[in-house]
Parts: C-alpha cells; sequence; structure tokens
C-alpha cells in the first residue's frame, strides 16, 4: 500500500481539522494511498509539542522550512494565518512537496498570482481548501446545475453570513487587520469559489464594503465586517453576493438561491443535508419547493454512511477534500479547485475593493 508523509502547518482551528480528516480519510474512503501523520510545525516548540501529541504525529518543529524540506514529507497542508500562504507555498513546490493550501490561497491578487505561477512550474498537485463546495448537497446541486434541471440561469443570489464578530466586546485577533483577513478577503471567498462551481465566471460587479465594530477590546479594527455586491455572471445571469461576520444570529449562513427558466434550487449551510429543488414541469397543483435529503445516491455520502438522511457534517466535507487531494497525487492529475481557480476568487476579491473604492462597476 503506498504511503505519504503529511506535514501540516499549523495546529489552530484549522491544523486541527485536516490532522482529524487525514487521519480518518483511508478509513472512510480506503484511498489507496495512504496518508501518514508524519510531522507538524508550529510557531513554537511548546504549541508543537502540544499539538503533536494531540493529533497523534510522529514528529514536530518549530522551523517550517525543515518540515517542508524534511525528505520523509511529500505533502504540505497549509494551516497557517493567510499572511504565511504563498511564501510557504513557493518553498514547497520548489522543494518538490504537493500542497493542499487553506483560503484564501495568497494574502493578496499579487500573491495569488506568485502562487499559481509556482505552482504550475513545479507540475505538482495544488488545491485550495474551500470546503464547503464538497458538501454532498452542494456537489448535487452543482451536477444538477450542469445537467440543466433548472434550465437558462436567471439570477444568483448568495451569502456568506456568520456571527462570531457580531459582539462588539469580542477581543481584537488576526482577522481584524488585513484584507485578506476581512469579511471579504477571509469570509465572502468560500461563497465566491461556490458562485464560481455553480454559474461559471463573474465578469463584473459593483460592491460596497463596510465596518461596522472599529473598535474591539486589545485594538483597532482596520479591515471591513461586511460586504454587498451586485453581479454579472458570464452566462448572462444577473445576481446579488453578500458575506457578514457581524451577522447577528447566523452561525453558518453559506446560503445560495437560483432561479432558471425551468426551476429553482436553494441550499443553506445550516441545514446542510438538504437540498431544495423546484421543477416547473411538476403538476400545478404539486408545484413548490421539494427538501431532498441527502443520502447514498448522491455525490460523496456512501463511504461515511449507508442510511439516507442520516447526514454528514462539517468535518466530513474536510474528509472529501483530503480523499481528492490524495487522488490527486495518487494520479498525478490536480482537482478543482487548483491554484489558478484559486486565483478566480482572488479576482473577484480585487475587483470588489476597486469598486468600493471608486463606487462604479468593475470588470473581474
Ligand atoms: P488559527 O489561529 O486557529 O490557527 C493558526 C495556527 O497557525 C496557530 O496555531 C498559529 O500558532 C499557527 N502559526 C502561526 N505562524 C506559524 C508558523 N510560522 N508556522 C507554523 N504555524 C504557525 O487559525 P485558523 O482559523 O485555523 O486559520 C488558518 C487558516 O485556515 C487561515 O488561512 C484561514 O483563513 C483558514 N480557515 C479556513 C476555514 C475553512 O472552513 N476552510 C475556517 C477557518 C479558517
Amino acid at each position: 500500500m503506498p504511503e505519504i508523509g503529511i506535514g501540516m502547518l499549523g495546529g489552530g482551528y484549522m491544523g486541527k481539522a485536516h490532522s482529524a480528516a487525514m487521519a480518518a480519510v483511508g478509513t472512510i474512503f480506503e484511498t489507496n494511498l495512504k496518508p501518514r501523520l508524519e510531522m507538524i510545525g508550529e510557531a513554537n516548540m511548546e504549541l508543537a509539542e502540544k499539538y503533536r501529541q494531540a493529533f497523534g504525529y510522529n514528529r514536530c518543529t518549530d522551523d517550517w522550512r525543515a518540515l517542508v524540506d524534511d525528505p520523509a514529507i511529500g505533502a504540505i497542508i497549509i494551516a497557517t494565518p493567510q499572511r504565511f500562504h504563498r511564501e510557504i507555498a513557493e518553498y514547497a513546490f520548489a522543494a518538490g512537496k504537493h500542497v493542499l493550501c487553506e483560503k484564501p490561497m495568497g494574502a493578496s491578487l499579487e500573491d495569488s498570482e506568485a502562487m499559481v505561477a509556482a505552482a504550475e512550474k513545479s507540475g505538482l498537485i495544488n488545491q485550495v481548501a474551500y470546503c464547503y463546495s464538497r458538501s454532498p448537497a452542494t456537489q448535487y446541486a452543482r451536477k444538477l446545475m450542469q445537467e440543466g434541471a433548472i434550465g437558462d440561469i436567471t439570477w444568483f443570489r448568495g451569502e456568506h453570513t456568520e456571527d462570531f464578530f457580531a459582539d462588539v466586546n469580542e477581543p481584537w485577533a488576526w482577522r481584524c487587520q488585513g484584507l485578506a483577513n476581512g469579511c471579504l478577503g477571509d469570509l465572502a471567498v468560500h461563497l465566491f469559489n461556490g458562485a464560481l462551481a455553480l454559474m461559471g465566471p463573474v465578469s463584473e460587479v459593483m460592491a460596497e464594503l463596510q465596518t461596522v465594530h472599529p473598535n474591539r477590546p486589545g485594538g483597532e479594527v482596520t479591515n471591513d465586517d461586511q460586504v454587498h455586491m451586485m453581479c454579472r455572471f458570464g452566462n448572462g445571469a444577473i445576481g446579488h453576493m453578500h458575506s457578514s461576520r457581524v451577522a447577528t444570529g447566523r452561525k453558518m449562513g453559506y446560503c445560495y438561491e437560483i432561479h432558471g427558466t425551468k426551476g429553482a434550487i436553494k441550499f443553506d449551510q445550516e441545514d446542510q443535508n438538504s437540498i431544495y429543488l423546484y421543477r416547473m414541469d411538476d403538476p400545478e397543483a404539486e408545484r413548490g419547493y421539494r427538501r431532498i435529503l441527502t443520502g447514498p445516491a448522491h455525490p460523496d455520502y456512501k463511504p461515511f454512511c449507508l442510511g439516507p438522511g442520516h447526514g454528514t457534517g462539517y468535518h466530513d466535507m474536510i474528509v472529501i477534500e483530503s480523499k481528492d487531494f490524495l487522488e490527486a497525487i495518487d494520479s498525478g492529475t490536480p482537482k478543482w479547485p487548483t491554484f489558478r481557480d484559486g486565483l478566480d476568487v482572488a479576482r473577484i476579491v480585487h475587483a470588489a475593493v476597486a469598486s468600493h473604492e471608486s463606487k462604479s462597476w468593475q470588470k473581474v
């Protein structure tokens, strides 16, 4: 059975999620390539040793370059804050290592362009961790759209809303400064990736950003708390997207509703095991949104559970993502979303900022 040594950078929220996923994926998806939790890198040795023990890595380090250079490591997972992503990714590709990078890929458009260049020059597997587009429900929605189930698309409404910064007394943290760490750069990017998956390219945007709570205990907030934008898609449809980290009451509002000439689809991540489908050709008296509970008939569900409606959860999307990353390495064929797809998201962010500053429509 072929094995690959995993080098994890960052043991925080997402470092833990990716470690748990890599520990589980070989069993759940019975992947041919088996991951080995080889080494975890953290900001200091105390944290590194703590996470090594907690997550089950063989070794740990406080030097990310030493981790990347280690000959027992075949693939790197970047789960550090975004300001490190570019430097680590460039170094990893130069060292011949495959990379799964947390979103947003780069901390700026320039970083993202450089990361795509490094990835493509290396010929190694590169993937961006936009986990929400991998839920069985959203994968199924994507399939329905591609099959033309709702006809020609006329309107897209999407949101990514949460309330983790709704309380003005929530202390200052790294997410309070830098464009890439604000609502647009850090949160809305999930929605943009989802919109690209479901609708295809975004051609133009008209956006507005806002900081709702400029001061928090411990410091000043210098990036945005919420953003909304009108958009035009390459397929001719128009629509609206909004995102907020101060959306009181919203815990995981990754939602979309898409209208077409033959029907409509809607989804809400707070109800992540359901997809709602409306078909115009149903008998008139029965026409209405139909709730479809995900089950073994939907993409990537069956390996988790044989029972329809039993459901998958947040960590399962990361397991699916890990499976795709390992399969890509094993087959030598990259899986969506690659770094180039991550760049498409960065271009929407860039256009949104330009639109906010110029108060005008901007091409993506
Ligand atoms: P976090 O703050 O919980 O963890 C980041 C970890 O990186 C910390 O433990 C920190 O000590 C460590 N770190 C900092 N500098 C380091 C260095 N030089 N070498 C090694 N480790 C270092 O942050 P979180 O929430 O885990 O975010 C990490 C990344 O994941 C970010 O890019 C973020 O945007 C993304 N993210 C993705 C989510 C998703 O659903 N896909 C959800 C939350 C975050």
